[in-house]
């Protein structure tokens, strides 16, 4: 009995001091609340609301369809699609790190000159990879299986996989309603699509940032309370004097456009990465764009974009496409050449009208920039990403 009532005390005590505490923690970021005015509110709602309603491309006839959904995730992890040993989506796109692979640049069957782009949100971009050498997701998913750089395979090999595997033809006819086509090509875009159909349903969980916008779109100061103070003036710094919004602008924090980058950088062969020039080229060049016989777009309206810049083909070197944002701490290195390893190292000026921040204005941006994510502190995030020159 004695003892037990000693360890009741003991609770009690431990209980108030811990009251105390939160009293305490509380009341100072209460005190150091940082004030929005009416201007700053509106831009901070542009950054929501999350998630996005989900769409369908109409490009892509099994969009957003359970039995393609369900091929789509089991091909993502297919290491047989691969011209070498063992490779699949899933070895650069690592689910448990935010669908990226930690690497500087990608390892595939021949060292790659690119960051590894994460997955998540990639539905509501309009180009894809750093220079948009895509317009859609299914062809943005065909490419690397022929990539040498990544999966080195071929149409023929895609297909005599498909079609030798009664697990995934079984899946393509529930996906497709339809037996396989026999052209190769055909059926490897096919598959893009599958993968594509998957990926759309990679969203982001919503996270404390977005908890705060809400309650700061309706006025609401009690649910806004819990949101850190050096959060909430690295948002503000994010929407104002940082100018970041400019182009990390909108709920999945990407203009979807490109800008002149900083970081010049070399490709696989040592010539310079003249990013969006490349990418427009190789896109015009594809037979799988948009404007091509593989998209199931009748109107072909989801071609606007590709027959605009095939239009105004006056790309200039070094354009990237500005990266989403949210999950941004657990998806390092940095930049499409991954040559920045600080979370905080990179809000340096990176492309062209970029401002430069005082360090104590990046340590609270970098505050906020964790805010966009569930895990705040992902293991696996070298310590160096927290540390700020
Ligand atoms: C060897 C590593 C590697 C493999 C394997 C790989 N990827 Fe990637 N992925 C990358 C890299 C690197 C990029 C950025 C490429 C660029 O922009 O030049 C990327 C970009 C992407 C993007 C563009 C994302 C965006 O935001 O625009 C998509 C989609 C994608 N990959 C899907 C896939 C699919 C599907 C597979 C399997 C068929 C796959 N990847 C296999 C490394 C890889
Ligand atoms: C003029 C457009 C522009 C402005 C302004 C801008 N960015 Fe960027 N941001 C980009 C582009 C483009 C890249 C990719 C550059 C590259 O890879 O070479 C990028 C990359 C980043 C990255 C790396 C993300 C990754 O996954 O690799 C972070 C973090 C970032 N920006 C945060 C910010 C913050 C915070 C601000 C404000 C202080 C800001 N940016 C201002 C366009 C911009």
């Amino acid at each position: 009995m004695p003892k037990r009532r000693t360890v009741s005390h003991h609770r009690v005590a431990k209980t108030l001091a811990l009251a105390l505490l939160l009293l305490l923690v509380v009341g100072s970021a209460a005190a150091q609340a940082v004030k929005f005015d009416a201007d700053e509110r509106e831009r901070v709602a542009t950054l929501g609301p999350w998630p996005p309603p989900a769409k369908v491309d109409p490009s892509n006839r099994v969009s957003g369809q359970p039995a393609a959904i369900a091929l789509g995730e089991r091909l993502f992890s297919t290491a047989s699609l691969s011209g070498v040993g063992g490779l699949r989506c899933a070895s650069c796109h690592e689910q448990w790190r935010g669908f990226v692979d930690g690497r500087t640049t990608g390892l595939g069957a021949e060292p790659g000159a690119r960051n590894t782009l994460p997955l998540r949100n990639v539905a509501l971009q309009r180009w894809f990879g750093w220079d948009g050498a895509n317009d859609s997701l299914w062809a943005q998913s065909v490419r690397p299986m022929l990539d040498p750089r990544e999966m080195k395979s071929s149409p023929a090999r895609v297909a005599a996989v498909m079609r030798g595997d009664a697990d995934l033809s079984a899946g393509y006819a529930k996906a497709f309603g339809a037996p396989q086509p026999s052209d190769d090509e055909a059926l490897l875009v096919d598959v893009g699509k599958a993968l594509a159909a998957y990926q759309e349903t990679l969203v982001s969980a919503r996270t404390p940032f977005d908890a705060f916008r809400d309650a700061l779109a309706k006025g609401d100061a009690r649910d806004a309370a819990p949101y850190p103070a050096a959060a909430q003036r690295g948002l503000r710094v994010f929407v104002g004097k940082g100018q970041c919004i400019a182009c990390h602008a909108g709920p999945n924090f990407s203009d979807g456009a490109f800008h002149r980058s900083s970081i010049a950088s070399r490709g696989p062969e040592g010539e310079p990465d003249t990013g969006r020039q490349h990418g427009l080229q190789s896109l015009l060049a594809s037979r799988f764009n948009l404007l091509g016989r593989y998209s199931d777009d009748a109107t072909r309206a989801t071609a606007a974009h590709t027959r605009q810049a095939a239009a105004d083909a006056s790309a200039v070197v070094g354009l990237f496409r500005t990266p989403s944002l949210r999950e941004v701490a657990a998806t390092g290195p940095y930049m499409h050449d991954g040559s920045v390893e600080n979370l905080c190292d990179a809000l340096r000026p990176h492309a062209e009208g970029g401002v430069e921040l005082s360090r104590s204005d990046r340590v609270d941006v970098v505050a906020f920039l964790r805010t966009l994510g569930v895990e705040a502190r992902p293991p696996y995030v070298d310590e160096r990403v927290f540390l700020c020159r």
